[in-house]
């Protein structure tokens, strides 16, 4: 006889980020159905029993790069993502993500943005997923016309419904007219702006400065972006927003500063969004010193942009900012560069050596060790990101809930209930809703189960061949990650293939798009007159 669930989950603590409860979770056809106190275990397939843990919403990651060729530097040399779809899912899941939300990045040369989704669908089709995923479209070539024309095809075709633009960067920096020309489209059509925040002429003025007193190892990476850097582009991007009345969300936020600029806005009531990032809450200054010396291009592992602050001021900040919902949400912004590859940190070696006419490029990855073990490098040539996708869940668990620095409620809201409302997945994910809900789910272990142990990147299933938190303490782990009710991680081991993950076509900003009437009706909001018909 057919069985009434595919997989029942008894006896954890359901944490959702409305509270914790005592419930069991019953499973058909990839849908949470029933919810209750108890459910009988004859009426499963399958029973996983969860007594002593957290059984929670799977991790919703709105910030990965993964298939994504950057251009990274002056030259616009080449990064390229290590990550593809398998790999980048595959680390997801392992770490309690079943949701992530990649970037679809227009080029410079590209016209049509939507020739740019198409292409990049068909990477993760050809790879599949371990996961589910969606993608947010990164818009270099602000042109209005195209903007007209494709947005509206973005949604309803592809269910894109945001965009992430960039204020430094040569190969992708928008002018303040183009910021706006693009806020303009996106706000008639409730579309989210993604802005990465930063003041690339101050950035370009420093680097020439340094690199004019030789300061250029990887640590002057985060001495030519201080954090007023941050803090202006952070500033002038509200001042646009405010103006447009667009909601606008500021991606992966470094420091104290650009939050409290933050914070001041949302009390004004505008639709300002923020994401911080661990590497923003583990990581300072000091660790673009952590090799040996300063002058040691290893340290190119921890550059990332914004760069982590200089010391743990910035992170005590970023903490409280998390507590009291400056930042709706807390993503990984996973950058998969290897450090020993050709398309990875060590460009920040070769294109350096190549400039001083010393480089012997191509160069193969056998010979690589030897050039990266005897050159400094320069940072400006080092592709920025760190991988982090898989951490993402583990390290807010670890020293956000377990210290209590965050609530159980507000854990759940950051890594998986915010993301999908703001993105427009929730309620199907980021939440378990009988007969609504997928059964994306985490558990975590009884506590004291798991012996604490010391990351090592060889924990991680990424492609990269490093991790930023290298040698920190776990005490717990996610158990089994479930997406869609199949049990894709189960105690240590990957149990699905690649074929489980879905595209996911998204709705619009679930959390307020807009201003009150009262406040888009004042005249004095210069949005009032532009928009008007
Ligand atoms: O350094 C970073 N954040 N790299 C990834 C690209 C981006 O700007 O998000
Ligand atoms: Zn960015
Ligand atoms: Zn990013
Ligand atoms: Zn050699």
């Amino acid at each position: 006889m057919a069985k009434q669930f595919d997989l029942i989950i008894k006896n954890g603590a359901v944490l959702t980020s409305d509270g914790v409860g005592r419930y069991e979770i019953g499973i058909k056809d990839g849908k949470i159905i029933q919810l209750s106190p108890s459910i009988d275990s004859g009426l499963a397939k399958e029973v996983i029993d969860a007594e002593g843990g957290y059984v929670m919403p799977g991790g919703v990651d709105a910030h990965v790069h993964i298939a994504q060729d950057f251009t990274s530097g002056p030259k616009g040399v080449m990064g390229k993502c290590a990550d593809d779809f398998l790999t980048g899912s595959r680390s997801a899941v392992c770490g309690g993500t079943t949701t992530i939300i990649a970037f679809a990045q227009q080029n410079r040369s590209d016209e049509s943005l939507l020739k740019v989704v198409q292409n990049y669908h068909a990477l993760s089709e050809k790879s599949g997923a371990y996961c589910d995923y969606g993608f947010h479209v990164i818009i270099t070539r602000p042109e209005v016309q195209m903007l007209e024309k494709e947005l509206p095809k973005l949604i309803e075709d592809w269910g894109i419904t945001s965009c992430k633009l960039f204020m430094t960067y040569s190969s992708m920096q928008l002018s303040d007219n183009q910021l706006l020309d693009v806020m303009y489209e996106t706000r008639k059509r409730f579309m989210t702006t993604m802005i990465h925040a930063e003041n690339g002429d101050l950035i370009s003025w420093l680097t020439n400065k340094l690199e004019q007193r030789g300061l250029v190892e990887p640590f002057y990476h985060a001495i030519s972006r201080p954090p007023v850097v941050e803090m202006e582009a952070t500033h002038r991007a509200i001042v646009l927003a405010e103006m447009i009345q667009n909601p606008v969300l500021f991606v992966h936020v470094g420091s104290a500063s650009a939050a409290q600029i933050i914070r001041n806005a949302q009390t004004r009531g505008f639709p300002i969004y923020a994401e911080t990032c661990p590497q923003y809450l583990h990581l300072t200054w000091d660790d673009l010193k952590r090799f040996h010396s300063p002058k040691c291009f290893e340290n190119s592992k921890m550059i990332c942009s914004p760069p982590p602050g200089p010391d743990d001021s910035d992170q005590e900040a970023l903490w409280a900012g998390l507590r009291n919902g400056t930042f709706t949400i807390y993503s990984s912004d996973h950058c998969p560069f290897r450090y020993k590859d050709v398309h990875g940190k060590a460009l920040g070696v070769l294109q350096h050596e190549q400039s001083l006419g010393s480089a012997r490029c191509p160069v193969d990855q056998e010979h690589l060790s030897e050039i990266l073990d005897d050159k400094t490098g320069h940072f400006k040539y080092v592709p920025n990101g760190c991988p982090g996708v898989e951490t993402r869940l583990p390290l807010l668990f670890e020293y956000g809930l377990k210290t209590g620095r965050v609530s159980p409620e507000r854990y759940v809201d950051l890594v998986s209930t915010a993301p999908a409302k703001l993105y427009g997945l929730y309620p199907i994910k980021g939440a378990l809703i009988p007969g609504i809900s997928d059964a994306d789910l985490v558990i975590w272990y009884p506590n004291d189960a798991l012996p604490s142990f010391k990351l090592t990147n060889a924990n991680l299933h990424h492609n990269v061949d490093y991790t930023p938190y290298e040698g920190m303490e776990f005490g717990n782990w996610p158990r089994y990650t479930i997406v869609r009710g199949q049990i894709v991680w189960a105690e240590g081991e990957l149990r699905a293939s690649a074929s489980v993950g879905k595209y996911l076509k998204r709705g619009t900003n679930q959390l307020a798009t807009r201003p009150t009437n009262s406040i888009a009706s004042d005249k004095r909001r210069v949005a009032t007159w532009l928009y008007k018909a």
